[in-house]
């Protein structure tokens, strides 16, 4: 099977792109590297750097003639998109419109996208599922979203088979160590207190204790790229097998809190990590755990390296390994 991987130079793309052609999917890589780095490409993979924004480049890869196309080039800082709407407008829909148009002319018939727990904004219950009113509280979110109701009609007027993958808080590294290239300033958590971790950032903020959880602290599902990856493979011999669309949650089904996983990393790292307590960061709900009773029905796929061990440990060796590796 050949498939596409656009975004495959970044984080989540580089460990779904490595997880594929572990399985032996013939893999060929799209990318800008605006955010993503060459470290990720392989030398196995074709790789084609392109912008999403530019019609007849993307159109031109794709009429090399694909059964799968897996989309993970996206712009994902949620509070960014709302000081910067026309950059997520921009990116995230008129890129991924680009896509699918493209996709249809060169007639490959699967898609699978990444889509976002952010979809469905502040819970009305716990755990979220797939039924769960989509409601979201950031730009970041709505474009997920948007792009989520374009497929369908998709689906409906072109015949695109797709596979919408709702990630909850994506986090960790591949558990063998092969993939290096680390995300550029980053703003979610783990990677900060990685980055603290490694003396690059001076401390961690919290961003509030006075949440109605049990330590305070903000509680999400953390998720590890691995597994992430390995439901984009469920997900796309499903499509592939049955040619039926389908949206699914990917959680760990589990909450961690801010300070457990802070702890977590003092004792996996044996560093320090310097925090302090600020305010809430706006927008930021409580709690956000997944119900991923779906994915588990319909791909038989739940999570495997979610643990909190793991996932500190395994972003932990990548920090540790890229940093020996600058040295040299
Ligand atoms: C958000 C999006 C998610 C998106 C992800 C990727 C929502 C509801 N979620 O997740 O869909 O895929 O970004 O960018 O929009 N925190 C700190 N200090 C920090 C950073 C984070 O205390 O320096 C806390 C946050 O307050 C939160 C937790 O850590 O409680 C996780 O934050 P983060 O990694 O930014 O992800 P989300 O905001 O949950």
């Amino acid at each position: 099977m050949r498939v596409l991987v656009i975004g495959g130079a970044g984080y989540i793309g580089s460990h779904v792109a490595r997880f594929f052609a572990d399985r032996g999917l013939e893999v060929d890589v799209l990318d800008n590297l605006s955010t993503g780095t060459k470290e990720n490409i392989f030398p196995e993979y074709g790789f084609y750097k392109e912008d999403i924004l530019d019609y007849a480049a993307i159109l031109g890869v794709m009429k090399r003639g694909y059964d799968a196309i897996v989309h993970l080039a996206a712009a994902k800082a949620a509070g960014e998109s709302m000081v910067n709407p026309e950059k997520y407008a921009l990116q995230n829909v008129s890129g991924t419109i680009n896509i699918l148009n493209a996709a249809c002319e060169a007639g490959v018939q699967n898609f699978v996208f990444s889509s976002s727990a952010a979809i469905y904004g502040e819970p009305k219950y716990l755990p979220i599922d797939e039924a769960h009113p989509k409601n979201p509280e950031n730009f970041y979110g709505f474009t997920k979203l948007e792009i989520e109701r374009i497929l369908e009609w998709y689906d409906r007027l072109k015949g695109l088979r797709y596979a919408a993958l709702r990630y909850f808080n994506a986090a960790g590294y591949d558990p063998e160590g092969r993939v290096r290239g680390l995300e550029k300033r980053p703003a979610n958590l783990v990677p900060v207190i990685m980055e603290v971790a490694m003396g690059l950032m001076p401390q961690l903020e919290v961003f509030g204790t006075d949440f109605p959880t049990p330590d305070g602290s903000g509680v999400r599902d953390y998720i590890h790229v691995t597994d992430l990856a390995r439901a984009h493979y469920a997900a796309l011999m499903h499509l592939a097998n049955e040619s039926k669309s389908f949206a699914v949650n990917l959680g760990s089904e589990q909450g961690l809190s801010v300070l457990e996983i802070l702890e977590a990393a003092r004792k996996i790292t044996g560093r320090a990590i310097p925090a302090t307590i600020s305010g809430r960061r706006p927008g930021d709900p409580a709690k956000l755990v997944a119900s991923s009773a779906a994915a588990k029905a319909l791909l038989g796929w739940k999570a495997e390296y979610s643990d909190l061990t793991t996932i500190i440990a395994t972003s932990w060796r990548a920090y540790e390994t890229h940093s020996a590796q600058e040295k040299k």
